[in-house]
């Protein structure tokens, strides 16, 4: 029978038998996916495991550190923790296309991996290099913009001849819904475990003009806001994704206090679907809407305006870059 115990004693003892004693690397993203796919093979090896997680700063509020602390503090795996934040934006300045700003970013997270990972390597005999593959993934490799680029951030083929790894994929078989039983009953933050699917390009594709770090804050706050209303409303299971979009180069006019604002507005995008390749806009109730509304631009300043997304996908995209 299908349990969670049984699928990790199973997926233990294969991966024990196919390491050995050898050491194994895996790109933690902060996604459920290589997340427990991290915490089973940490299970089965303990210290021959070695996470990397590479901050590009794309992250939402409280993601890196859901990652260097509560993930660490649940598994105590070891983790190296690479702040690539000033590279990532230094890479991205001024870019506005958003298969460019896909690109860069694939880019430079390899070049970022594959150092770390050569530190790894020169001080040990690493063969083996996790990937949270999920049973979706697998018959669908290489169709469709999502996932197949999530995993292509990781992707060993982005990487030189001699870091070559054999990959250690325990999550093969399994659905996302199973994958979060598991991370449950490995003891994973629940947070982290009912996370909302999240692009591997992050904040950068729901910034729609170029990058930088005042926009990126200003879209942290908003989202979070978003995040915290959804939550607050008990909704977050009843969504499958809530992008919050900038429109950084959008400004319109409003009343803010007692002057004119010239400020940019806010898309919500909240959607509802069962594998994102068709969706729904999810139909929020309305007084949730108003709360992030009225909270955004009251504590967002340079937000004067919320939009909702009414589209479905298709014709639209669930992202808007
Ligand atoms: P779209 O916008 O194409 O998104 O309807 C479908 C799903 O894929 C995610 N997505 C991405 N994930 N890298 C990723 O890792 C990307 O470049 C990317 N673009 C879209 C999106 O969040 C949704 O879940």
């Amino acid at each position: 029978t299908w349990t969670p115990e049984n699928i990790i004693d199973e997926q233990v003892a294969r991966i024990r038998e196919q390491v050995g004693d050898k050491e194994v690397i895996c790109a933690l993203s902060g996604g459920v996916d290589s997340s427990v796919a991290a915490a089973l093979v940490h299970k089965a090896v303990g210290d021959q495991l070695t996470c990397v997680f590479v901050d590009h700063g794309l992250l939402r509020a409280g993601e890196a550190e859901q990652v260097e602390k509560d993930y660490v503090a649940a598994t105590g795996i070891r983790l190296k923790v690479v702040d690539a934040r000033e590279r990532f934006l230094a890479a991205l300045a001024g870019v506005t296309d958003p298969e460019q700003k896909r690109k860069i970013i694939g880019r430079e997270f390899i070049r970022v991996f594959e150092a770390a990972a050569r530190e790894i390597v020169s001080h040990g005999d690493v063969e083996f290099l996790v990937q949270g593959t999920l049973y979706p993934d697998v018959v669908e490799s290489g169709g469709g913009t999502g996932t197949a680029n999530i995993k292509s951030h990781h992707n060993v083929g982005g990487l030189p001849e001699d870091l070559r790894f054999a990959l250690v994929e325990p999550l093969r078989t399994l659905f996302k819904d199973e994958v979060r039983a598991l991370g449950l009953q490995l003891g994973l933050p629940e947070a982290m475990v009912w996370r909302h699917p999240f692009p591997g390009p992050g904040l950068a594709i729901r910034i729609v003009g170029a990058v930088d770090e005042e926009r990126l804050a200003v879209l942290r706050k908003a989202d979070l806001i978003a995040r915290q209303e959804l939550s607050a409303a008990g909704l977050d299971r009843d969504v499958w994704q809530f992008p919050v979009v900038l429109l950084a180069d959008v400004r319109s006019v409003g009343v803010q206090g007692d002057g004119r604002s010239y400020g940019h507005p806010v898309v919500l995008r909240p959607v509802s679907s069962e594998d994102a390749m068709t969706a729904d806009w999810s139909r929020l109730p309305y007084d949730v809407i108003a709360r992030i509304s009225t909270r955004i631009t009251n504590e967002v300043a340079e937000v004067n305006r919320v939009v909702l997304d009414v589209t479905s996908k298709p014709p639209g995209t669930i992202e808007w870059e």
